[in-house]
């Protein structure tokens, strides 16, 4: 086994990887796995990457030793900005199912056959549900989904095409959480809902390993990542530790920044006032659907990254995270997400503010493909339209949207 152990970031208890394992039994705390990473120091080094597999299992060493469920996730382009020489644009919507989740779903699918276990389950904003329904497929397991009924149409579809069962729920993602855990016992369901077991943190925490070999070891001043439930952003900061320990980078960080949607931003929220952890935002709605998490289960580990890291927390409007995108399509050919579109808000908000300068190397997230949201994004265009003409204020606005 390459894993050493599982350890919980709250009270430090070490568990065993032998076996399935979900949350810390004492307090709930998220579990990382743990390498024995001195060991590797010095035996393996960046140059043994070259010639290897385009995929996030590239990164082997540092990834659980079950055999790859893979439909060749990661090892996405980082494409130089054609409007800001140091900005890059990590094209996460390039991955299987569109999305980064496809990262995050590999790794606990591979370690969920590797265990022996058969029926999944998870709540999903959408495309965490679509990438666990196609990885779930390719592995012969059983996925049982839970997503809000208004979810993107491409969700709902791909689901039940990749042969998953699914339950439309009238609420949030939280509801969703809810219901799995209520029902995962009767099911036989092992829960990989985000945060509950160590392994999507796995798939993620490549995005970090990634951005420092394409940058050729040396990492950006500041990464925008759209928020959620922060998978990402801890698995990158995870990654760049481990790198330390490896010999690979040196102490410095990047500036880590938030970006959530306005109509549901409990982390912006505890960042401007302080907190070490968020509260439930009441009456999320966005159509960013990824960002729709009210309350995020790592919400002590995203703050505690934005603290070390010096880093922000920006909301986006939904009116400005279209315009984004649009803007985005137009200028660079990059059809983003809504949630990949609102990290350049947030960039466009902190060069404003003199938080971020021109010179500064950034990595904005570009966490999925619009592909998916073409329904959510006709309608809030028309939503859009019908405002700006009940105010008599079409003039500027050119096409169909
Ligand atoms: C396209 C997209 N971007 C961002 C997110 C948020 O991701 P995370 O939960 O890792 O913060 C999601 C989550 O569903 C998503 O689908
Ligand atoms: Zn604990």
């Amino acid at each position: 086994m390459r894993i050493s152990y599982l350890e919980c970031t709250r009270c430090g208890k070490r568990l065993s990887a032998k076996r399935p394992q979900n949350v810390c039994p004492k307090d709930g705390g998220v579990l990382y796995v743990r390498y024995d990473l001195a060991r590797l120091r010095g035996k393996w080094r960046p140059e043994d990457l070259r010639g290897r597999v385009a995929s996030m299992w590239r990164y082997e060493e540092v990834l659980p030793n079950g055999a790859p469920v893979t439909l060749g996730e990661g090892f996405t382009p980082l494409l130089q900005s054609r409007e800001f020489e140091s900005v890059f644009i990590k094209d996460e919507g390039l991955n299987p199912t569109g999305s980064f989740k496809a990262r995050g779903m590999s790794a606990a699918v591979t370690m969920a056959r590797h265990y022996g276990l058969k029926r999944l389950a998870a709540p999903s904003a959408g495309n965490a549900g679509g990438a666990l329904a196609a990885y779930a497929a390719a592995a012969g397991m059983e996925a049982h989904i839970f997503m809000p009924k208004d979810v993107p149409a491409a969700n709902r579809m791909e689901c039940e095409y990749f042969g998953a069962h699914v339950t439309l729920v009238d609420g949030l993602i939280s509801d969703c959480g809810r219901m799995v855990a209520e029902r995962k016992d009767k099911g036989g369901w092992f829960d990989v809902s985000t945060l509950k077991e160590p392994f999507r943190v796995e798939g993620k925490k490549t995005m970090g390993y990634e951005i420092a070999e394409q940058l050729k070891w040396k990492l950006p001043d500041a990464i925008v990542y759209p928020t959620g439930g922060g998978v990402g952003m801890i698995g990158m900061w995870k990654a760049f530790e481990e790198m330390e320990q490896l010999g690979w980078i040196g102490a410095g960080r990047p500036k880590m920044i938030t970006v959530q949607a306005a109509g549901c931003a409990p982390i912006v929220k505890a960042w401007e006032e302080g907190k070490s952890a968020s509260e439930m935002w009441a009456g999320a709605s966005t159509f960013a659907a990824g960002l729709r998490v009210p309350k995020a289960y790592g919400d002590y580990l995203i703050l505690d990254i934005l603290k070390k890291s010096g880093g922000a927390a920006v909301a986006a409007s939904d009116e400005e995270i279209l315009a984004a995108t649009r803007h985005w399509a137009s200028v660079e050919g990059v059809f983003a997400a809504p949630e990949g579109a609102a990290s350049l808000v947030a960039y466009q908000k902190l060069r404003a503010s003199g938080f971020l300068r021109a010179e500064d190397t950034v990595v904005l997230f570009n966490t999925g493909t619009a592909y998916k949201y073409l329904d959510m994004m006709e309608a809030e265009g028309k939503k859009g339209r019908a405002e700006l003409s009940a105010t008599g204020n079409l003039g500027g606005i050119i096409g169909p949207y």
